[in-house]
């Protein structure tokens, strides 16, 4: 079974965030989502999220395309977790481009172009949040 693993924080989700994870779970049999901790959004990220961490994974496990939700609480836990999870394919939106090619050295590191024109802060700017 071929195990792949994304990162992210994943608030009032849109059609952006559904395109990437069809697509990374298109690359393998198993799709893991480490979800971005409130603490860690506020702390490391600078972001303040609309739903909480509870609640942003209850929306990720109601999609097909995710088997199983994990906490991201620091930068430093991406090597750890495909050691541990036994990850053939890392991926994430291509805004991240080249900033995790240190992973190759354990897995597959693939970089997804973006859906244009929408993200989270968009919406949250839009609705005046
Ligand atoms: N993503 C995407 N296309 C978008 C928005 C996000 O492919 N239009 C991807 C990101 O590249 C990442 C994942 O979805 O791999 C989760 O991204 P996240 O940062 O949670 O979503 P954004 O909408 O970009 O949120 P923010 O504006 O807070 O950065």
């Amino acid at each position: 079974m071929k195990k792949v693993i994304t990162y992210g924080t994943y608030d009032l989700l849109h059609y952006g965030h559904i395109n990437l994870l069809r697509r990374a779970k298109a690359l393998g049999d198993y799709l893991i989502v480490a979800l971005s901790t409130d603490e860690f959004n506020w702390n490391e990220k600078g972001k303040k999220c609309y739903f909480t961490y509870e609640q942003r994974k209850q929306l990720l496990e109601a999609i097909r395309y995710v088997d199983l939700v994990i906490p991201e609480t620091c930068w430093e836990q991406k090597a750890r977790d495909v050691d541990e999870y036994k990850v053939d394919t890392f991926v994430i939106g291509d805004d991240w481009e080249g900033k995790f090619d240190f992973l190759k050295q354990q897995c597959e590191v693939v970089y997804l172009s973006r859906t244009p024109e929408i993200s989270s802060t968009q919406i949250k700017k839009d609705l005046g949040k």
